[in-house]
């Protein structure tokens, strides 16, 4: 499966300060951003682009744009909030749906709250949420976007366990993932390792 882990000294120095304990929300929130902000970048890389004519005060040139077809971004609910808006600062004309899922604290399964979701019929749909665990929140939007038409859908995560890449491999194979870092695994409760903690909590204080 395609995992592509941000490989840049300033998204290591934000990760760094983000799995630090002692990084109090308002910090956290600030860093959350920058770090999707490269994220956001290096995950549409490849988007749709088209040929547009434009005068430079010189000559005319051939230039390019990005294509009509605004991007799809979906936060998982809530710390998928937290990711939202570089999308939204990056690319003018985005549109934004948005998936509840919310893991019960005993059993750690996903369970859907609510789902507002824009037109999908073949498009390509960025689904962001910072932790990538037991995979069983990613597996359900992934499923939910197809399910309203999406074409595919590319991850964007902070923190991804291995057991959550291979969760979203068996279901939704070819899924892409951008994330910050692959972490060595889960423990019993299902949290990462070494992860930073519960991402939720973390950013809005609770
Ligand atoms: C966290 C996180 C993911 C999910 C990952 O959300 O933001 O959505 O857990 O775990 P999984 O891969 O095992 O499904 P949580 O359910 O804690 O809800 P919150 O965002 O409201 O805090
Ligand atoms: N959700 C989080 O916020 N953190 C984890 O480590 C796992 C799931």
């Amino acid at each position: 499966m395609p995992v592509h882990v941000l490989d840049h000294p300033l998204a290591a120095h934000i990760l760094t300060h983000l799995r630090d304990k002692t990084t109090k929300p308002a910090t956290f929130r600030t860093l959350a951003y920058q770090l999707s902000l490269l994220l956001a970048i290096e995950s549409t890389s490849d988007i749709e682009t088209q040929e547009k004519l434009v005068e430079t005060p010189l000559e005319p040139v051939l230039a390019r744009v990005l294509a009509r077809q605004p991007l799809v971004v979906v936060p998982i609910l809530r710390a998928g909030l937290g990711m939202v808006q570089p999308f939204t600062d990056l690319f003018p004309d985005v549109s934004v749906g948005y998936v509840g899922l919310e893991r019960d604290h005993e059993t750690a399964q996903a369970r859907s709250y609510y789902c507002k979701l824009p037109p999908l019929t073949g498009r390509h749909v960025f689904i962001v949420d910072p932790m990538l665990a037991t995979g069983g929140s990613a597996v359900q939007a992934i499923s939910l976007v197809k399910q309203h038409g999406a074409r595919d859908a590319t991850l964007v995560c902070i923190v991804c366990a291995p057991e959550g890449v291979a969760a979203v491999e068996s279901a939704h194979p070819g899924t892409v993932i951008h994330t910050a870092a692959l972490d060595r695994e889960l423990n019993s409760r299902k949290y990462i390792l070494p992860g930073l903690g519960d991402f939720g909590d973390r950013l809005y204080g609770t």
